[in-house]
């Protein structure tokens, strides 16, 4: 954990240098107050780390002008680092390799330092201006946006999932799902709570949570896990383990749980019955595979965790990644229920219909719900958010999925 930390803040370091060192050289500051200025605001907004790693547990005012002033400026400026890190790169690379050629041409007498190369230098740097703005104010504008606008917003989807073989009995069952809650400095447990006031309105008969509850370390584990014993379903309260979930204290983050009436899946089933207990289904629940967090095809896990699950019966599996869908529906599982991608936590419209998601470069199932044969996956876009807090046309979400015998 703290090796990751470390190297995270390494990584980061030599990203404002490069994203620095690009910026000077394409705007060259003719007034060096200004250039001193930024280094300041910059220093200014490194004090966020110190608001990253405890919990400010103060009032509400407290909480909120530090989010505002400095976790979000911080945050966003983070982002734009990420973003103009390679765009720079590559256009230093092609900085040195011009400059070789010109250094060539000179060495054989074919180029002088003329007005015209210098008329060349001005004008690419005319030309790098108009490329940074083009990519610096959209990606500020759109976080911004992201950040201080749409932040906040939460869409609860309703999903009726139709089965032919759903005893007729458990016609109607409410599920609601949340996933990637993310608790740390962007969920603490005030924000936390409202959402969990919300699910509360929805009648469910058990509500799932699919990984990833903290983001890092342990210190928000306590503030934010209590607010989940608030919960309310008429049959239990489910959850299973994301990657994030393996970054902190993990026996103190599944005793918080445990002690806030979460039952914790890990590798394991349980069955879940109706009102009358006249029918139940088979609900399980696979820890993260923790290997590297996209593309990961692994789940050593599963198997065994079905192993002792008749083949005819019912089954919802918990599952962090999405990717498991493949192999779940080879088992035979009716219902996946997944996270992990965050929607890319920015969707662009497409004319598909299904938007451009940021997660659609690294995953299969993105978003949303899916289906193969009697086999459907649904994929949370998640409570939380990581890295930057910016959400744009990708809202937090809660899912409210019916069961249904029959056909649609
Ligand atoms: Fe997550």
């Amino acid at each position: 954990m703290t090796s990751m930390i470390i190297t995270s803040l390494c990584m980061f370091a030599v990203m404002q240098v490069i994203t620095f060192a690009g910026l000077y050289y394409v705007f060259r500051p003719k007034n060096r107050k200004l250039l001193l200025s930024a280094l300041v605001y910059i220093l200014f907004l490194h004090t966020s780390y110190f608001f990253l790693f405890s919990p400010v547990s103060s009032s509400l005012f407290v909480r909120l002008t530090v989010e505002y002033f400095v976790l979000y400026p911080y945050f966003i400026y983070m982002l734009i680092c990420m973003v103009m890190t390679p765009f720079f790169l590559f256009a230093g690379m092609l900085v040195v390799l011009f400059r070789f050629l010109v250094w060539i041409g000179s060495r054989t007498g074919e180029h002088k330092q003329t007005d015209e190369s210098l008329s060349i230098d001005a004008g690419r740097r005319i030309f790098m201006k108009v490329m940074t703005s083009s990519v610096v104010l959209p990606l500020a504008g759109c976080s911004v946006y992201g950040a201080y606008v749409e932040r906040d917003k939460v869409e609860v989807r309703e999903e009726e999932l139709f089965y032919k073989d759903l005893p007729e009995d458990l016609d109607g069952f409410i599920i609601t799902q949340i996933s990637d809650i993310h608790a740390g400095p962007f969920m603490d447990g005030f924000r936390l709570k409202g959402f969990v006031d919300k699910m509360n309105t929805l009648e469910s008969d058990i509500i799932v949570i699919t990984g990833d509850i903290i983001n890092w370390g342990s210190i928000f584990i306590r503030e934010s896990i209590g607010v989940l014993s608030g919960l309310k379903a008429k049959k239990g309260i489910f959850a299973v383990l994301g990657n994030h979930d393996f970054y902190g204290d993990l026996k103190d983050l599944c005793n918080q749980l445990e002690k806030s009436g979460v039952s914790v899946l890990r590798n394991r089933h349980e069955k879940i019955y109706n009102d009358d207990r006249s029918a139940f289904f088979y609900l399980a629940g696979i820890d993260d595979p923790r290997g590297s967090w996209y593309l990961n095809d692994d789940f050593p896990f599963i198997k065994d965790t079905l192993k002792s699950v008749p083949k005819h019966g019912f089954k919802v599996l918990l599952s962090h990644r999405p990717n498991v869908f493949d192999l779940a529906a080879k088992q035979g599982v009716h219902l996946t229920l997944a996270g992990h991608t965050h929607g890319g936590q920015i969707i662009l419209p497409s004319v598909s219909g299904h938007g451009l998601s940021l997660a659609s470069i690294a995953y299969m199932y993105d978003y949303g719900l899916y289906q193969k044969e009697n086999s459907f996956l649904y994929v949370n876009k998640g409570l939380g958010v990581v890295g930057p807090p910016v959400r744009v046309n990708c809202p937090r979400e809660i899912t409210r999925i019916v069961l249904r015998t029959g056909t649609s």
